[in-house]
């Protein structure tokens, strides 16, 4: 392991802290739950505690695209236009009472109700793509399993045209590619916005069936919401939606996978499995931390937060903090870890909550019920380079279907 007398955040870039980023997340903590971290030039919040109560401080903001485009040199600024123009427009980077306007355009499609509705094309999704490796007793489990399992439920509730599903393979996430300032994606979010002004066409002739459109109806005719608008919170869907919820499938057979003794319970009490699936977020979430801006000066756990700073929430500390969850490196399906921080707190939790948690029970639920001897083909699964993602390049699994 890397030695790291003064912790930083930026450890977790060296292969041992990306295989298993919880060690170096405890020492961090055991230093202050809420650290300054001089080679990040940012406040590090790591206690359950703390990133809850922080989460909804109103003098913290998730409003952070414009000031960083704004501060690029003017070559950068420009290529990035395109993406900062959408990113701005999302209500995750946007506080009241704007993030209020901007949440109601696409609540009405994520609650618990609409997505029970779904739940038949998630499993029968999932049916296909098992169907699919069966014979096989091998497969990888992001590339045959999850990602497509994610993309095409995505696709299918933000109304992407059939045509232009294509343009949704290998998406990593636009804010990433946005803060380390490439504009690799720029083609790829012109070609969706395309894609969208043909949909929203037929929308205004009242000639679109697609699931997005018929959420947001109601919204846009109570509200006015520009197309600019409608379009960032289209891309949101996709963005937040699908690679988080890919990998967080991977980390949760990973996890398992490593655990027999919880698989096992899994296989033979599989009613447990919608518990379980908060537990499986808790222990090892795809998504490992967000940001926010201090608008005023604050104190929190004995330290100064300036106006003007960055605070970095770490969720995945948080969830593995044992003031919160006694021996918080077990993975216990038994556990109810319901308030488990991996799609945030406060404001801005995650919309796609209920959706997620539907596909993650049934992806795992039906793994386990149609293989058998399941396990992986490789002892480490290779680490997408990140510090804020948790993402499993391929995960490759053998199994025997199931008699
Ligand atoms: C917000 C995580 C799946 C849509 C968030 C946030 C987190 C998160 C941590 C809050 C970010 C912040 O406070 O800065 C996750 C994880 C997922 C997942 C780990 C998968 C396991 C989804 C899905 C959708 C979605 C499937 C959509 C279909 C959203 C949206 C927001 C959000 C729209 C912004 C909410 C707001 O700003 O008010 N998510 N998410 N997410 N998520 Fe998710």
């Amino acid at each position: 392991m890397p030695a790291a007398s003064t912790p930083s955040l930026l450890d977790l870039h060296h292969p041992d802290w990306t295989r298993d980023p919880y060690p170096l997340y405890h020492r961090m903590r055991q230093h202050a739950p809420v650290l300054w971290d001089e080679l990040m030039r940012s406040w590090i919040v790591l206690g359950h505690q703390e990133i809850a109560r922080l989460s909804k401080d109103e003098r913290l903001s998730g409003a952070r695209i414009r000031d960083f485009h704004a501060q690029l040199p003017p070559a950068a600024r420009g290529d990035l236009e395109p993406l900062a123009r959408a990113l701005s427009d999302m209500m995750l980077f946007n506080e009241p009472p704007r993030h209020t306007r901007l949440r109601r355009l696409i609540r009405p499609g994520l609650t618990p109700r609409f997505i029970r509705e779904m739940r038949p094309l998630i499993e029968s999704t999932v049916d296909s793509l098992l169907s699919g490796v069966a014979d096989r007793g091998e497969m990888d489990v992001i590339r045959d399993f999850s990602e497509p399992l994610s993309r095409d439920v995505i696709a299918r509730l933000a109304g992407v045209p059939d045509h232009a599903a294509g343009l949704l393979e290998n998406w990593q996430g636009l804010l990433h590619e946005f803060f380390s300032q490439s504009s690799a994606q720029v083609p790829r979010v012109n070609a969706l916005r395309a894609a969208f002004d043909e949909v929203a066409e037929q929308r205004e002739r009242g000639q679109a069936e697609d699931v997005f459109s018929r959420i947001i109806a109601e919204q846009l005719a109570a509200e006015e919401f520009t197309e600019d608008e409608v379009f960032a919170n289209f891309l949101l869907l996709i963005d937040a939606g699908q690679a988080t919820t890919t990998h967080l499938i991977g980390n949760a057979v990973l996890a398992l996978l490593r655990n027999p003794d919880q698989l096992a319970l899994l296989r033979e009490a599989p009613e447990l499995t919608r518990d379980a699936t908060h537990e499986l977020m808790r222990y090892d979430s795809s998504v490992q931390f967000t940001s926010r801006v201090a608008l005023a000066d604050l104190e929190i756990a004995g330290q100064h937060i300036r106006q003007g700073q960055t605070v970095i929430l770490v969720l995945g500390a948080g969830n593995r903090d044992p003031r919160r969850y006694p021996d918080p490196d077990r993975l216990d399906v038994r556990r109810k870890a319901t308030d488990h921080l991996s799609f945030g707190h406060g404001i801005h939790y995650c919309l796609g909550a209920s959706l997620a948690l539907a596909e993650i029970e049934i992806a795992v639920r039906e793994l386990l019920r149609r293989t058998e001897d399941l396990h992986l083909a490789e002892p480490e699964p290779s680490w997408m380079d990140s510090i804020n993602f948790r993402f499993a390049k391929a995960l490759p699994v053998r199994f025997r279907p199931a008699g």
